[in-house]
């Protein structure tokens, strides 16, 4: 069985290795998980995965390596690495804003970019994939991820509009659900009801567009009544700016990425 390391055990890393102990993948028998301050991730430590603050020794050992650390940190553990990690290997980065290119030009190795969010802890990620090896190694990377939420491939020129739309997504979703909640509790909820009535609305919403592959206009007819509550507060909504701002938050943010 191979093994796979993830250098930057922060909260992506940590999240990676949450999902694919959850996954079960059985092409991989070990996961090293490394940071410098290992006693903040010793809790994972199981039988898949072993903790470490030795990158080095983590690539000699493994066949895919995860690169899961800051942007501003990348060019340190690749110079760290570079002399031992080898052709064949497969290095995949999630990290934004650095290029494919940017990497080759400090190691030899098939490199690949994944866009994942935090829910691939739980096997719920929106994982955007680029990057080219040979097909063994191309199916290799989908495999790896499948299992962990749902996964398309798309052209590096697109890293940036993944990032936004599907990591930042998260945030920008949850901002969604905590207003919600604030609203429902306003209207007579305890706030623990409130959230629960709110995530659940909410996974049902998406559920009804991933399964129906229908458009979010169409479930909203269904609940539009002429003159009636919805269509009121979705139309007054939208007077205070609700969908604009969303689109203009998401064109802030890939401004911010394209500097
Ligand atoms: N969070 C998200 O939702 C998300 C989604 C998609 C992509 N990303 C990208 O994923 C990357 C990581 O994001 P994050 O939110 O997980 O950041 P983070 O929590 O800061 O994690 C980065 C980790 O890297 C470790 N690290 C730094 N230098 C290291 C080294 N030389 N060797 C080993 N470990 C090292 C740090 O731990 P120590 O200081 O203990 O070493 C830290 O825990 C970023 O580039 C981000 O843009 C994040």
């Amino acid at each position: 069985m191979k093994t796979l390391c993830i250098l930057g055990g922060g909260n992506l890393g940590q999240s990676i290795a949450k999902g694919l102990a959850l996954s079960q993948n059985k092409n991989f028998g070990k996961i090293i998980l490394t940071r410098r301050r290992t006693h903040l991730i010793e809790s994972l430590k199981s039988d898949l995965i072993e903790i470490s603050s030795n990158n080095v020794e983590a690539v000699k050992k493994s066949n895919v390596i995860i690169l899961a650390v800051k942007p501003h940190q990348v060019q340190d553990i690749l110079d760290e690495i570079s002399a031992v990690i080898k052709p064949d290997q497969i290095l995949i980065s999630v990290v934004t804003g650095v290029e494919i290119s940017d990497i080759k030009k400090i190691i030899r190795a098939q490199i690949y970019r994944a866009m994942p969010n935090t829910a691939i802890a739980i096997q719920e990620s929106m994982t955007c994939i680029s990057g080219q090896g040979s097909l063994d190694q191309d199916k290799e990377v989908l495999e790896l991820f499948e299992p962990l939420g749902k996964c398309i491939q798309i052209n590096e020129e697109l890293m940036g509009a993944a990032t936004v739309l599907g990591a930042c997504g998260i945030a920008f979703a949850l901002r969604f659900l905590r207003a919600a909640t604030q609203g429902g509790i306003e209207i007579g909820f305890s706030s623990e009801t409130s959230q629960f009535i709110a995530s659940q609305t909410l996974k049902g919403a998406a559920k009804l567009i991933l399964e129906n592959n229908s458009h979010p206009e169409q479930e909203i007819d269904k609940v539009t009544t002429p003159m009636g509550v919805t269509i009121s507060g979705l139309n007054e909504m939208e007077h205070q700016g609700f969908s604009s701002s969303l689109i203009k938050g998401l064109l802030t943010s890939y401004h911010k990425i394209k500097k």
